[in-house]
């Protein structure tokens, strides 16, 4: 298979360049910008590409390149600071500045060059629209190397070395700012690397299952399922390659959802055949919850309780050499990258600590893929469209959503609202749209009439909100009607809730969860 290696300098933008050219079906990695030169030669990839990034090539220990790199015959492209550390560690000149130049521009670029062939659509007047985010500029480039794009403030936004093997691009060809940027990268890994096209979610699939049987042998593999998409997908592909061998383990907290236990088991143990072991432990959480309203704690019991459930049941298999993760890549990177997101969403399902105690060995067969690329991969698996599209739920469940203490009552409460408001937001056609929406039970009691009688009882709160990777978040402007449809069904059908209020807080300042 061929490879496209990103280097990362810290852009936040480095993710995108990988899914773009894995949208090109070309398969594509990023690794930290000091990457030995040695390993990326093992790596062998068909092109480089190096990121953008917030240093200037003269900041103090500002992350930079060997010139081995460049002497490797392996095609690179420097994107932003990509170029600028091009041009500096090839002999040519950047020069520092505090003016930046930030969003639009416009660039005549030389249609004659390979990288920007092909690009009629985008261009007007002899020039295409490009995303740009920089301060420093170039003014001398290296020896060799020629222009092929020029803008209003510099003759240099865009260069090429003489062998036709080195690129550099000022803007980011990225961002879907620059429309003409995916045929951009498309020429550079195509016609530049030469790069076949044959990273597909079937070849995938195919790969891991060889990859998958060859590790595990006649082993037996243990894997936490939770019924969300990461974890079933792994599961399902897992059992694809060793059948039988995979043990999923399924564990109630008493904090899921409304009928998700038995949807799980529906699903996943008669339609599509898993090995599943159910562990109905509600009753054990729900004691070691009792008294308890701080949220850390909360969780903390939770998450310990969870895995002493999960050794008890696993402990009863035996012999097990290898425990399965739905890890997805955003995750690994955030763990090798120079300066990744500042945050991720943890699930407590990443059993910590469990195979080191269990003497367990790894598997993470999604370990190299984006959540859409996962969607993909489950929808070829015939994994059900419910389950790939399904909201993310936190791993403590429906106990960071009662704030205060959690009861056998306030769950039952909390569990008919929520089924309301998934229910409605479904009817409305608006649930794919949505990132999360659900209900959230507040120790609070407000005084309300029912018929002649005077009511105090809780108040529930909905929240829906829109977001890519629940970093940040913004709320949803519902429809009145399928407000007032929710508010209405709720406060009529659900015992115990008299009235219904809309979050309307973004995160930040807010979060997604209550609590
Ligand atoms: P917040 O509330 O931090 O949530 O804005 C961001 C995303 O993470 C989910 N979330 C959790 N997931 N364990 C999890 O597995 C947790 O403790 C947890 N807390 C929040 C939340 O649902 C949202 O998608």
């Amino acid at each position: 298979m061929d490879k496209i290696l990103i280097l990362d300098f810290g852009s936040q933008y480095t993710m995108l360049i990988a899914r773009r050219i894995r949208e090109l079906s070309v398969y594509s990695e990023i690794h930290p910008f000091n990457m030995p030169v040695e390993e990326i030669k093992r790596f062998n990839p068909k092109g480089i590409i190096l990121s953008g990034g917030p240093a200037s090539v003269y900041d103090e220990g500002a992350p930079t390149v060997s010139l081995d790199l460049f002497a490797m015959g392996v095609p690179v492209l420097g994107i932003c600071y990509g170029m600028q550390l091009i041009t500096h560690v090839m002999g040519g000149k950047v020069e520092a500045s505090d003016k930046r130049e930030y969003g639009f521009a416009r660039v005549k670029v030389d249609q004659e060059d390979p990288l920007f062939s092909d690009i009629d659509d985008f261009v007007r007047d002899g020039e295409i629209s490009v995303w740009m985010s920089h301060s420093d500029r170039i003014e001398v480039l290296p020896g060799g190397f020629v222009s092929i794009g020029k803008t209003e403030n510099t003759p240099f936004a865009a260069m090429r070395s003489g062998r036709g093997d080195i690129y550099g691009v000022q803007f980011h060809p990225e961002v879907v700012h620059t429309p003409a940027g995916i045929k951009i990268l498309e020429n550079f890994v195509t016609k530049i690397c030469g790069a076949a096209r044959d990273w597909t979610v079937g070849s995938f699939i195919d790969q891991s299952i060889e990859k998958i049987r060859e590790k595990v042998g006649e082993g037996k593999v243990i894997l936490g399922l939770s019924g969300g998409v990461d974890s079933s997908v792994a599961a399902v592909l897992i059992h694809r390659a060793v059948g039988d061998r995979l043990h999923c383990i399924f564990v109630n907290n008493g904090l899921l959802r409304k009928n998700e236990a038995e949807e799980v088991i529906s699903v996943f143990r008669d339609s599509i055949g898993l090995n599943l072991i159910y562990a109905d432990a509600s009753e054990r959480f729900l004691d070691a919850l009792k008294g308890v309203t701080d949220p850390e704690r909360k969780r903390k019991i939770i998450g310990e309780t969870f895995i002493r459930v999960f050794e008890e049941e696993a402990e009863k298999l035996g012999q097990v050499e290898f425990l399965a993760q739905g890890t997805l890549y955003p995750d690994v990177i955030e763990s090798v990258s120079f300066k990744g997101p500042s945050a991720t969403i943890k699930t407590h399902h990443n059993v910590g600590g469990l195979p080191e105690r269990m003497n367990l060995k790894l598997i993470e067969p999604l370990r190299e893929l984006f959540k859409d690329e996962v969607r993909r991969v489950g929808r070829e698996l015939g994994v059900p469209e419910k389950i790939l599209t399904r909201h993310p739920f936190p791993g403590p469940g429906l106990a960071v959503r009662i704030i205060g203490e959690v009861t056998k009552e306030s769950l039952e409460i909390l569990r008919q609202a929520d089924a309301i408001v998934e229910e409605e937001i479904r009817k409305a056609g608006l649930y794919e749209s949505i990132w999360q929406a659900f209900a959230v039970l507040l120790p609070v009691k407000t005084v309300g009439v029912m018929g002649d009688e005077r009511t105090y009882e809780n108040v529930v709160a909905v929240r829906a909100v829109h977001s890519l990777d629940g970093m940040t978040a913004d709320w949803v402007e519902l429809p009145y009607g399928v407000l007032k449809t929710i508010s209405n069904r709720i406060i009529n059908e659900v015992r115990g809730v008299n009235r219904v209020v809309y979050d309307i807080s973004s995160k930040p300042p807010s979060t997604i969860e209550w609590e």
